[in-house]
């Protein structure tokens, strides 16, 4: 087979790459190449079945490409899209969820709802991770990984984030120059300084940023200066996050992604509310807050819960219940008792459900379920399970959270 090869780009994955065939009929993935497009590449890769193939020219640009807004986009791995105009992005994600549910399950097309788009395409990420890098001369580097690597790729801007970044990165980088500080080598297991994470509170203009260090002489969290939370604030809710706790990364998007879910259930029949993966309780807190009835969350994260606690606290939001235990766990404890005008959101990591969450969850025997999903693969999965125990999938709602990823956020209300 000839290593460099001219393809016509049929389709995307689910992943961004562009998809077509190679002479010999096998199917090869092409990053940064569109749709109708023919490109001469390079095979980088051969697999079984597949191949990976790196563009060298293109050779018939698609209709459709536009110039990238940073200069790092085809090196840097956070943006695989920039090269596609944000209402065409957000037209391939709603058709990737549509494509990848019916592969599993058949349903009526009025089930699946158009993507509510961003309402920022740009400069929306609350937090970002960025990682220190030395090259041979010695010369210290921070910005992001490059795709499927662990080179890291200056940058002295990041257009997800608030431009605040390019201050912050700028000192970031002097720090470690003054101060003669050594770049952690994964390696050799040797040198200093690893990543800098970068919180920011759109609504509050409250910054954290947290300078993680490899050096076990370190205490494991120790505070330099300010507060050791920061605030944001969603809807008419005040939120806590500390520096380990998992929050929504698209402020702008929570806000749309809570009513959402609201609007989604029925709040006049609803009983008790279980938030399940409930991170600091965004999503519970919200619901109970609206409703007024009674909310339990299970998340597995010690200092997450804590989050959640106060955050319930902070809001007066009274007859909540945090439990720290993993779901698949903790759900033998209160499955019992729900009832059949209980509400349950799950929101799991991009694994989806644990088997044994996934069959106690489908034995019961009436409730509403609210599935919110960031990896459409595996949220088709567990609806084919939830369907096939008799649950019906009454709305599939996408939602872009993540413009210039491939990433798609989707809510799924089963009954
Ligand atoms: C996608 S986040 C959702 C958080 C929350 N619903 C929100 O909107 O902010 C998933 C959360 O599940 C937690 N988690 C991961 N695996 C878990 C498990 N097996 N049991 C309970 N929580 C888990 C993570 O710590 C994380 O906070």
């Amino acid at each position: 087979m000839d290593k460099i090869q001219t393809v016509r780009i049929n389709s995307l994955s689910y992943g961004g790459q562009g998809i077509g065939k190679l002479e010999n009929g096998k199917v090869v993935f092409v990053s940064y190449a569109l749709p109708e497009e023919t490109v001469k590449i390079e095979i980088i890769k051969k697999k079984k079945s597949f191949a990976i193939g790196r563009i060298l020219e293109i050779i018939e640009p698609s209709e459709k490409r536009i110039e990238p807004l940073c200069s790092a986009f085809g090196k840097c791995g956070g943006c695989v899209w920039q090269n596609i105009p944000y209402e065409e992005q957000a037209k391939i994600k709603e058709s990737q969820v549509r494509e990848i549910i019916s592969h599993q399950i058949e349903l009526k097309e009025e089930i699946f709802k158009p993507i509510i788009k961003a309402v920022n395409p740009w400069r929306y990420r609350n937090k970002i991770e960025f990682s220190y890098g030395m090259d041979k001369a010695g010369q210290i580097f921070l910005g992001l990984f490059r795709s499927n690597s662990y080179k890291i790729i200056d940058l002295d801007d990041c257009f997800l984030t608030d431009d605040k970044i390019k201050e912050i990165l700028k000192t970031g980088r002097n720090f470690a120059k003054e101060n003669n500080l050594t770049v952690f080598k994964m390696k050799k297991n040797e040198g200093l300084l690893r990543s800098l994470i970068v919180r920011y509170g759109f609504n509050t203009q409250e910054l954290m940023i947290n300078l993680v260090a490899a050096n076990s002489d370190l205490p494991t969290s120790h505070l330099i200066s300010g507060k050791n939370k920061i605030k944001e604030k969603i809807d008419d809710l005040t939120f806590l996050i500390s520096p380990e706790s998992f929050f929504q990364s698209n402020t702008n998007m929570t806000e749309v992604l809570l009513n959402t879910i609201l609007n989604l259930i029925d709040s006049d029949k609803l009983e008790n509310i279980y938030d399940l993966f409930c991170g600091t309780g965004i999503i519970g807190l919200f619901i109970a807050g609206k409703t007024k009835k009674p909310l339990i969350g299970i998340e597995s994260n010690d200092s997450t819960i804590l989050d959640a606690k106060e955050n319930a606290e902070l809001n007066q939001i009274g007859n909540t219940h945090f439990i720290t235990g993993e779901v698949e766990k903790a759900i033998l404890d209160i499955s019992g008792n729900i009832t059949a005008n209980g509400l349950i959101i799950v929101d799991p990591p991009r694994v989806g459900l644990h088997p044994k969450a996934l069959k106690v969850l489908t034995e019961l025997k009436s409730a509403t379920i609210i599935y919110v999903s960031c990896n459409p693969t595996t949220l088709a999965r567990d609806l084919a399970a939830f369907v096939n125990s008799g649950f019906k999938i009454e709305v599939i709602q996408p939602i872009d959270m993540f413009p210039q990823t491939y990433h798609i956020e989707t809510i799924v209300k089963l009954t």
